[in-house]
């Protein structure tokens, strides 16, 4: 079970497909991962848990990293929880094993909230607002021969991100996809989605994937 103080994102749909594509891969007492957007710590967690040998979580939110440290502490895991934007903290480092599940969902607008629940979920108007600079920055963050993981939903342009990361040199697929109703969010923007085309007036469902780019060892 995971501690969240109000206002922290609960894991839920794409945090399991994120983490179940991490199981796939094989982490060892060499492995450094980096959570970018880490809210709970869940993913930071299940690294941990799998075996790498050093985790460092990173969100905005003072609340999350609160949550992630109370969490990796109940559970006895030696997570390095930083407070800070994407990889800002972490800036001259690197990791065998970067993950994220940043915000991705398409906005009213173009502003970023700069504090509240939805600073977790809002990414402009076309949703990829964190995802640009998430496929800018983490590369530089990668090891040689390192690995990307990176949850979105295909509202906000999976194709954009796959060829982003190439761009950047990675080889780059997708390892996982699930197909989910609407939660709350998406529900209330429905007609608004719709009238940008982003979904069909009939759409309910959005599919969420995992994106991997590994860099050439
Ligand atoms: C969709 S939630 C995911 C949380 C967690 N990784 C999970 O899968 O359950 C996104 C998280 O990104 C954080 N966040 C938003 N903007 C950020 C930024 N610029 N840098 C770091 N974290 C950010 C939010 O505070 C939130 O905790």
């Amino acid at each position: 079970m995971l501690l969240r103080i109000p206002g922290v994102y609960a894991p839920q749909h794409d945090t399991w497909l994120l983490a179940g594509a991490l199981a796939e891969h094989l982490l060892d007492p060499r492995t450094r991962v980096l959570d970018i957007c880490t809210g709970t710590g869940a993913l930071a967690l299940r690294a941990a848990e799998l075996g790498a040998g050093s985790v460092t979580a990173i969100d905005i939110s003072h609340r999350a990293v609160l949550t992630a440290r109370l969490n990796a502490r109940a559970r006895g895991c030696p997570i390095r929880v930083l407070q800070g934007s994407l990889t800002g903290p972490v800036r001259g480092e690197r990791f065998d094993l970067v993950i994220s599940n940043p915000p991705y969902v398409p906005a009213e607008d173009d502003r970023i909230p700069g504090t509240g629940r939805a600073r977790a979920w809002d990414a402009g108007t076309d949703g990829r607002a964190l995802l640009d600079r998430i496929c800018c920055q983490a590369p530089d963050v990668l090891a040689p021969g390192a690995m990307l993981l990176l949850a979105q939903s295909a509202l906000s342009g999976v194709d954009k991100t796959q060829v982003m990361l190439e761009e950047q040199g990675l080889r780059v697929d997708v390892v996982a996809r699930r197909e989910i109703p609407f939660g709350p969010v998406l529900t209330a923007r429905r007609r608004m989605l719709a009238a940008r085309g982003i979904i069909t007036a009939e759409q309910r469902n959005e599919e969420i994937v995992v994106i991997r780019g590994r860099q050439h060892p």
